[in-house]
């Protein structure tokens, strides 16, 4: 039988999670740090500059989303970091729940640069269905960047993010192409994801690749673009849930 993508992790982990961890905190320390030196990184904490980097897409959809009595439509930024590359000016047009496993590392981290959270933060993997499922069917849009390779089980975590999006909402992936292989692993990068047939894959080493299943969503776009700054391919994935009677 093939393995499943978490025990394929499990035997190929050329380091332990907590030594991962640390590795992940050094990067967001150093990082935040240099904040104001950081353009890719500025906006997180200055919403003026926010406007001109949201990715087009998410501008694009934010309008489909209804406003029902004065409540602002749910985005749900999974594996957020430190600070959700989603907040910012445009905090008034959506409700912005960030969710990390390492939120409380993170908010060391902010304090010592006297930095403060861009959202409502909840401290969970996104494995963790019993603490996430009180977000069931609420994400008008969940989102998750740069973070499906660096979970425990890709698997979990995509039924996950599934069972947060509400009927007709959408859910965005984006991701390196196989960033462990390219990191050598390094870090909390042991999944490699790439695109197939219109499909998102994930993989470990050589092991068999495995195809994330898209039940219950309509597939809408899957690009792949050459990011010459990374120097590496980035996937955005885009599904949006079925309503209950398409689903039937
Ligand atoms: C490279 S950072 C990306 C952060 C942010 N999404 C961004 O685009 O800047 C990867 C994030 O994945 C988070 N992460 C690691 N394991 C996770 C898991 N099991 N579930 C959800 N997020 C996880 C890390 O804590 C880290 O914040």
């Amino acid at each position: 039988m093939t393995k499943s993508i978490a025990e394929q992790r499990k035997g190929n982990m050329a380091s332990n999670r907590a030594m991962d961890v640390q590795a992940e905190l050094r990067f967001w320390d150093r990082a935040l740090g240099e904040i104001d030196e950081r353009p890719d990184l500025e906006h997180r904490h200055d919403p003026n500059k926010w406007e001109a980097l949201l990715p087009n897409l998410i501008k694009n959809l934010l309008p489909r989303y209804p406003i029902t009595s004065g409540e602002t439509p749910t985005i749900i930024d999974v594996g957020c970091g430190p600070l959700s590359s989603l907040a910012g000016v445009q905090m008034e047009m959506m409700t912005l729940i960030g969710i990390d496993p390492l939120r409380n590392e993170f908010a060391k981290i902010l304090r010592k640069y006297s930095l403060v959270d861009n959202c409502l933060m909840l401290q969970a993997g996104a494995e963790d269905t019993e603490q996430l499922r009180v977000f069931a069917n609420t994400g008008d849009l969940v989102w998750m960047c740069n973070a499906l390779d660096h979970t425990i089980d890709p698997f979990k975590t995509f039924e996950n993010l599934k069972m947060m999006t509400k009927p007709g909402g959408d859910l965005l992936i984006s991701t390196h192409e196989n960033e462990a292989d390219r990191g050598n692993m390094h870090g909390m990068h042991k999944i490699n994801i790439f695109e197939k047939d219109d499909q998102l894959w994930c993989s470990v080493r050589d092991e068999v690749a495995q195809e994330l299943p898209t039940n219950g969503f309509h597939v809408m776009d899957i690009t792949s673009t050459m990011r010459k700054e990374f120097g590496q391919r980035n996937i955005v994935a885009h599904y949006r849930k079925l309503q209950p009677l398409e689903a039937k």
